[in-house]
């Protein structure tokens, strides 16, 4: 079982979902966690239930300053830094020929371009210390095309995991692992932030009762922290609908 006790981890898109259920879960588990994404009010709402030492730092993560803000106030208050947790990300619904330039953008800038970015400044801190993790939220879209009309999205998180493959090998030997998180369907914001959100909605219903919880894809990546493997699904279901479509 990974020794949560002490460390210092940083999770962004903290303010609600997967993250928040991060935070809390990473907090009771004795970490000391820096909450980061947009939204004020929401981190010190998620803040206020986690009971350990935990600091929130209000940052959009495709801005430079606000990906320095994240490591400099974690370093003032602790000198350190053990765990990355790249969540923040958006979805976007639509069919690909309705899809703008500026969508595909935005997605690339906050699914791909934030974590890579965050993570070459992380790893700065990390290679001095010998050691750290770093676990990018991708996606079972990351794997294959899990459904219609999500064309940029599956792509963003392809990139993604790619970009988890590659980091790896690169990290090899230097006491740094990576893993990248592949959740499914989650019942969070995610679907009513994401672009295309009206047309969405109907899907959304249909499979509402089918969706894990944030706090249960939290449990699973926090029991899975130890994992050899870079792929990691953090519930049965992901890992089900990916051994049924995979040679699709
Ligand atoms: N829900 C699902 O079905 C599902 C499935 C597979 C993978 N995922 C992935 O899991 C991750 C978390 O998603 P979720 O379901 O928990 O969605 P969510 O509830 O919508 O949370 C997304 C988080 O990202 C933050 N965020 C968005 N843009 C940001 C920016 N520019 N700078 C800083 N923070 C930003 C949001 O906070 P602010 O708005 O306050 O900035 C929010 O805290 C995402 O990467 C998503 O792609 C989700």
């Amino acid at each position: 079982m990974f020794d949560l006790e002490g460390k210092i981890v940083i999770i962004t898109g903290a303010s609600s979902g997967i993250g928040a259920a991060l935070a809390q879960g990473f907090s009771r588990a004795g970490a000391r966690v820096v909450l980061a994404a947009r939204r004020k009010q929401k981190l010190e709402m998620v803040a206020a239930e986690c009971p350990g030492d935990h600091l929130s730092v209000e940052a959009d993560v495709t801005d430079p300053q606000g990906r320095r803000d994240i490591l400099q106030k974690t370093l003032e208050r602790w000198g350190r830094l053990d765990i990355l947790v790249n969540n923040a990300g958006i979805g976007a619904y639509g069919h690909f020929l309705d899809t703008t330039e500026a969508e595909w953008r935005r997605l690339f800038e906050i699914n791909l371009f934030a974590p890579v970015l965050l993570t070459g400044e992380a790893l700065k801190i990390m290679l001095n210390q010998g050691a750290g993790l770093i676990i990018n939220l991708a996606s079972l879209g990351g794997l294959l095309a899990h459904a219609d009309k999500v064309a940029a999205y599956v792509a963003s998180k392809h990139a993604l995991l790619g970009f988890s493959r590659g980091l790896a090998r690169d990290l090899a030997g230097t006491g740094i692992r990576v893993l990248a998180v592949c959740p499914h369907l989650t019942a969070t914001e995610f679907f009513s932030a994401s672009g295309g959100a009206e047309e969405l909605a109907p899907e959304v219903k249909k499979y509402q009762g089918f969706m894990d919880s944030p706090e249960e894809v939290a449990r699973g990546i926090l029991d899975q922290l130890d994992a050899s493997r870079l792929v990691v699904f953090p519930t049965d279901k992901p890992a089900r609908a990916y051994a049924k479509q995979k040679d699709l």
